[in-house]
């Protein structure tokens, strides 16, 4: 369907995503379902990672071993329903180096708007993953990645939970090299920017900013 678009459909992910979308769900049920999520997604988008090796020995011999080095890998967070997928990613590689870019859209446009801009540096030597759970007019994907690769960034996915083909479609055209991992790619944006069925807002689903 899109050539750089991969959706992990893996039953856990589709059961834990039906929570996620449901508007009942609690504030606390979302965050920690969302950071399950995200682990499961993290193994996908962490799957083509190369490993070095190093010399251990099991209580039996010494052998040189399969060894990941956390240094090369950067999540970057897009502030901030970023940081609810970022949680769980940090559980399943505590040692990558993590990014923040603030990026606010303008509710009558749909532009970005980008607020706060920082990353670790190295990044044209680090698999640089950014993260946002809904990929929803591209407008917030595409100025993160240009400010990246701007910032040195070579190597770069794009992980989401939802995904509209709106924003597939955009990012893909304007970055047909950075492949993009998402959970569920929906039907389409509703006149206002928001996926349907989606699950919502996702910065108020995790923090509780709304209702
Ligand atoms: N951002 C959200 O949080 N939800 C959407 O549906 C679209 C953009």
């Amino acid at each position: 369907m899109y050539a750089n678009l991969t959706v992990v459909d893996h039953p856990l992910i589709q059961h834990k995503l039906t929570i996620l979308r449901d508007k009942n769900t609690s504030t606390a049920q979302f965050r920690q379902v969302l950071r399950e999520v995200a682990v499961i997604l993290g193994c996908e988008v962490t799957k083509d990672l190369t490993l070095g090796k190093i010399d251990i020995e099991t209580p039996l011999e010494k052998i040189s071993a399969p060894y990941l080095e956390g240094k090369k890998l950067c999540f970057v967070s897009i502030l901030r329903a970023g940081n609810g997928l970022l949680d769980g990613l940090l559980d399943l590689i505590p040692s990558a180096r993590v990014g923040h870019v603030g990026i606010q859209r303008d509710h009558e446009t749909l532009e970005a708007h980008r607020y706060y801009f920082k990353t670790p540096d190295k990044l044209d030597e680090r698999l640089v993953i950014v993260v946002d759970p809904m990929l929803a007019t591209g407008n917030t994907a595409i100025d993160a990645v240009n400010e990246l690769k701007k910032a040195g960034a070579i190597k770069i996915k794009f992980l989401c939970l939802v995904a509209a083909p709106e924003g597939v479609e955009k990012l893909s055209k304007a970055h047909p090299d950075v492949p993009i991992i998402t959970a569920a790619l929906d039907r389409k944006l509703n006149d206002v920017g928001y996926i349907l069925p989606g699950l919502g807002d996702a910065g108020d689903r995790i923090y509780g900013t709304k209702g």
